[in-house]
């Protein structure tokens, strides 16, 4: 049996890769280590949770002594890293809760496996998972690609910059063996409704305004969740050490192209007149730093390791609008108590 710590499981994008893992690899163990945050949610998990290749560890990683009897206790040969703090309007609220879990807990996690792995890394991996947010933002034209120069704006991005700069510093000074992907921006079943398109699709339904930052022009380039976690497995098992691969669908669209989208799909979904919720679309205060524009040049993964996207976007966003609409108690479990408090001051 292969161990393997997942750290961040129970999030949004950690528990699709998380799903992923247990079912196609029953001789794998999968260590979901998670401290749960407001973003962990184990009901992300309940159709895997009994499954016996699949333990749950509740765990800081920011707290070394506990990462490190992890790591003894259940024998850890892989990591793959998703925890962290993810989103842009809080890290612009609070940044230390950035540098202290993505940066000091990043750290935490890659001095915990080169001492329990102790020069000896043969079969041995440190995958860090990162965002394309790290190389800033592009005018018009151009991609990103694996060599373009980072180029963090927000305190999240900073953050993740400054983590993937430990991953690499960790390769070249230690040996550890490490990958990282950069991936653009997922959409897909359990996100937390502080992002773009399940806010959005949660506020059409509720009739509620949909604040647009600055004029809807922003570029975001959108990859489906599930999408993401086969590329990870794909990089995880056939990536080459020391190497970074780009992750995305050549799928952009400006914010608020995207928005009609969700609200035509939405109202058509919940039997409303084409167009009715168009109205909810109120234009608010841009977000600072906000950047202009992500696309991903993800050429290179698909060359070297032949992976393409599965899903077309209409098809993705269809298949989300239809989750979030048959999941209200998920998400009414999520939107109230903590959560109003988080709505009104952050959109006050
Ligand atoms: P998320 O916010 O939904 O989930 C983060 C998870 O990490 C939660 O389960 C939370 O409880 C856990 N966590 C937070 N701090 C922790 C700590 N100190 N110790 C242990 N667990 C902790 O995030 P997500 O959207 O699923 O993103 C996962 C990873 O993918 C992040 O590293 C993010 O930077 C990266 N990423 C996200 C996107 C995106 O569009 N969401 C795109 C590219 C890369
Ligand atoms: P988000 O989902 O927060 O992802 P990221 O900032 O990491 O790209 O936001 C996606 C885009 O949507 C981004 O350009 C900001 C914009 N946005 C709004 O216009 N209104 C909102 O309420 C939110 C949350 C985001």
């Amino acid at each position: 049996m292969k161990n393997i710590l997942v750290t961040g499981g129970a999030g949004f994008i950690g528990s699709h890769l998380v799903r992923l893992l247990v079912n196609k690899y029953p001789e794998y163990r999968i260590v979901n280590m998670d401290v749960l945050t407001y973003a962990g949610n184990l009901v992300n998990l309940k159709d895997i949770e009994d499954k016996e290749n699949y333990e749950f560890v509740k765990c800081d990683i920011c707290d070394f002594e506990k990462v490190q009897k992890v790591f003894e206790d259940y024998q850890i040969e892989s990591v793959i890293h998703l925890a962290a703090e993810s989103h842009v309007d809080r890290s612009i609220k609070d940044p230390f809760s950035f540098a202290q879990t993505n940066v000091m807990g990043t750290l935490s996690l890659l001095q915990a496996a080169k001492h329990a792995w102790d020069g000896n890394f043969e079969d041995k991996l440190f995958y860090h998972v990162s965002t394309d947010e790290v190389y800033g933002s592009l005018g018009k034209e151009g991609f990103f690609l694996e060599t373009t120069a980072y180029d963090p704006h927000s305190p999240y991005s900073a953050s993740k910059a400054s983590s993937d700069h430990f991953v690499r510093a960790f390769h070249d000074t230690y040996g550890l063996p490490t990958v990282i992907s950069n991936c653009s921006n997922n959409y897909g079943s359990f996100q937390f409704p502080e992002k773009l398109i399940p806010l959005f699709i949660n506020n059409i339904c509720n009739n509620k305004p949909l604040p647009v930052y600055g004029k809807g022009d922003n570029i975001r380039d959108w990859l489906y969740v599930d999408d993401h976690a086969r590329a990870i497995d794909v990089i995880f098992h056939k990536g080459k050490h020391g190497d970074t691969y780009n992750i995305g669908g050549f799928n952009e669209w400006t914010n608020i192209d995207l928005i009609k989208v969700m609200i035509k799909t939405v109202d058509r979904l919940l039997g409303r007149e084409e167009g009715e919720s168009e109205k909810l679309i109120t234009y608010v205060t841009d977000r600072a730093g906000h950047d202009l524009r992500y696309a991903i040049d993800s050429t290179k993964l698909k060359n070297e390791l032949g992976w393409e996207p599965s899903l077309q976007f209409e098809e993705g966003i269809e298949k989300t609008v239809k989750w979030y609409l048959e999941n209200k108690e998920w998400m009414d479990n999520i939107t109230s108590g903590e959560y109003e408090k988080y709505y009104k001051e952050m959109y006050k």
